[in-house]
């Protein structure tokens, strides 16, 4: 039977059932642990068909073709732990109920996920188009599991601000593609996006910048109104437990000691002010490196201390066990010229400012450490030694990521060649954000997170995947949906599914099986690259960001 699944799932079969029709006196029952997906499947399937899908009890016996038992005409939520903690199995039974066991709550919740995309694009809406027309889940006997452990987005909210209920409903799509990590990039040169009470000037000052270059670093185009925003402890408590909710871990990011102008706007001592004047400085207008990074001093490390106190007061452990510190591309001139930076080398016996990164690095992995936290970062931390708990973000290519696997790290490869969103999906002329490699559908359906040649002992620590969404150019959610998806779709399926090596994958099927997934995509408001190029609307500018005065700048 063919049911146009993505990602693909393990197995597949009928065993020549019958399929399952919901109708207004269909309920649900779960087991204890599982009441969320109950909940999660009566707010989406049954306001997307106005079905009550009322809680426990026995239905009537249209299904069953008789007198039917007690729990026909049901969804039947279980657990049954001898099943892979995220794995699950969807069966329509006899035709009298749909049953989905987990082996754990995740897997419940996966297994939802695959009955909303069996039951058509009409359930990914938020009220029935066609009352009353029969609801009808194919005969299924499905079985399966992740790959990946860690199967992620991240998601970079400082270069444009995407408001909270776009950050829902990002979470939303994640879910419905059996994604499970949220990293969110919450600060860096362009603005500081989380409030920290102890600081108010980090969202006061740094959440907001006069200006924007518009378009990639070499574009003579700016946007002149002032762009900013930030999310208040309440926002991120919504975030964090709405994660919960849909089982997706989140990876709070605080960009340091490198991307970190926005900070330093906001309290100027925080950088190196014996070689800049720091106080003159504001929140970046522009895209690229920022040689404005932080001084190593002690009361630097006091205020990122007090920052990571609130972070971790609202990330709880259970659902952020990895706090992300950034590290990458920190330039080091000014604490080549910096007296104080200098002395910080000379009191530590460091070999050089790398060394001295090292050192900020292991200070917050030891002070992470003790608070039940893992520390992880860019695969820049790996220059100048990493301690040993800490885990990498493999960005530049996998060569990070190998030599940290290697080392014993646990890794998750993102690298930017294959598997960096903002990056163009067409070399035609009409794509309207052309920046950076061309990576089309295909070339990241055909991305593999696990490099050959790689011992199994270092591939043991390759925990997943994740694909990165940077915003320089994306300036709303449009933006960010056009470059997102349908890559996205095609990311899932490598991190969820058991494919083979990316030349036998077979894109055809994968293609064919995008063809039911778009109307999906279409209900949930998505406005993805189409498979014929850019929609009339997506190639004016106007539409998908502000007025460009020429085309965007081919950088
Ligand atoms: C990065 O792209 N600078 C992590």
């Amino acid at each position: 039977m063919d049911m146009d699944l993505i990602p693909a799932p393990a197995h597949t079969g009928d065993d020549g059932r019958r399929g399952f029709l919901f109708d207004p006196s269909t309920t649900i029952t779960a087991d204890p642990g599982t009441e969320g997906t109950e909940r999660w499947l009566r707010s989406t399937l049954g306001a997307a068909f106005g079905l009550p899908l009322a809680p426990g009890g026995s239905g009537r016996a249209e299904n069953a073709g008789d007198a039917g038992d007690a729990g026909d005409n049901t969804v039947r939520l279980r657990l049954d732990p001898a099943l892979e903690p995220e794995g699950y199995r969807l069966t329509t039974g006899t035709g009298r109920h749909v049953e989905i066991t987990g082996g754990s709550p995740a897997g419940v919740f996966w297994g939802a996920q695959t009955l909303r995309q069996l039951l058509g694009p009409e359930a990914f809406r938020r009220a029935p188009v066609s009352p009353g027309a029969p609801r009808s889940v194919p005969a299924a006997d499905i079985t399966d599991h992740p790959r990946f452990p860690w199967r992620g987005m991240m998601l970079d909210v400082a270069r444009h601000f995407l408001p909270k209920d776009d950050v829902l409903r990002y979470l939303d799509l994640l879910a419905a593609h059996k994604l499970n990590v949220f990293h969110f990039h919450l600060t860096d040169d362009q603005g500081w996006r989380i409030e920290i009470k102890r600081h108010p000037r980090l969202t006061e000052v740094g959440s907001w910048r006069p200006r924007t270059k518009h378009g990639h670093r070499a574009s003579e185009l700016w946007d002149e109104t002032p762009h900013g925003g930030h999310y208040t402890q309440d926002d991120i408590r919504e975030i964090v437990a709405y994660a919960a909710e849909r089982h997706i871990r989140v990876v709070p990011e605080i960009d340091i000691p490198g991307h970190s102008q926005a900070a330093i706007a906001a309290y100027p001592e925080l950088g190196n002010a014996d070689v800049v004047d720091t106080a003159a400085l504001s929140v970046w207008d522009t895209w690229g490196i920022n040689a404005n990074v932080l001084a190593p001093t002690d009361s630097t490390l006091r205020f990122f201390e007090g920052v990571l106190e609130e972070v971790l007061d609202l990330f709880p452990a259970a659902t952020s066990p990895f706090i992300h510190i950034g590290g990458d591309e920190c330039r080091k001139e000014q604490w080549k010229d910096s007296p104080a930076a200098q002395a910080r080398i000379e009191e530590f016996g460091l070999a050089n400012e790398d060394e001295l990164q090292s050192w900020i690095i292991r200070h917050f992995d030891t002070w992470l450490t003790a608070r039940g936290r893992r520390l992880i970062g860019w695969d820049e931390i790996l220059e100048g030694g990493l301690p040993a708990g800490a885990a990498v973000s493999s960005w530049r290519g996998y060569r990070g990521g190998v030599a940290a696997a290697e080392a014993g790290h646990d890794v998750v490869m993102c690298p930017e060649q294959h598997v960096y969103l903002d990056h163009r999906q067409d070399g035609g002329p009409d794509e309207p954000m052309p920046i950076g490699f061309v990576r089309t559908l295909e070339d990241v359906y055909r991305f593999e997170p696990v490099p050959p040649g790689l011992s199994e002992e270092a591939a043991r620590h390759i925990l997943g995947t994740q694909a990165n969404v940077w915003t320089e150019v994306m300036q709303n959610r449009a933006r960010v949906d056009y470059q997102v998806f349908p890559r996205l779709a095609a990311f899932a399926e490598v991190a969820w599914s058991p494919l083979p090596a990316p030349a036998a994958r077979d894109y055809a099927d994968f293609e064919r099986r995008m063809s039911a997934h778009y109307p999906r995509l279409d209900a949930l408001g998505v406005d993805y690259r189409h498979p014929d190029g850019p929609l009339p609307r997506q190639k004016r500018p106007g539409v998908l960001g502000r007025p460009l005065d020429g085309p965007p700048p081919n950088v």
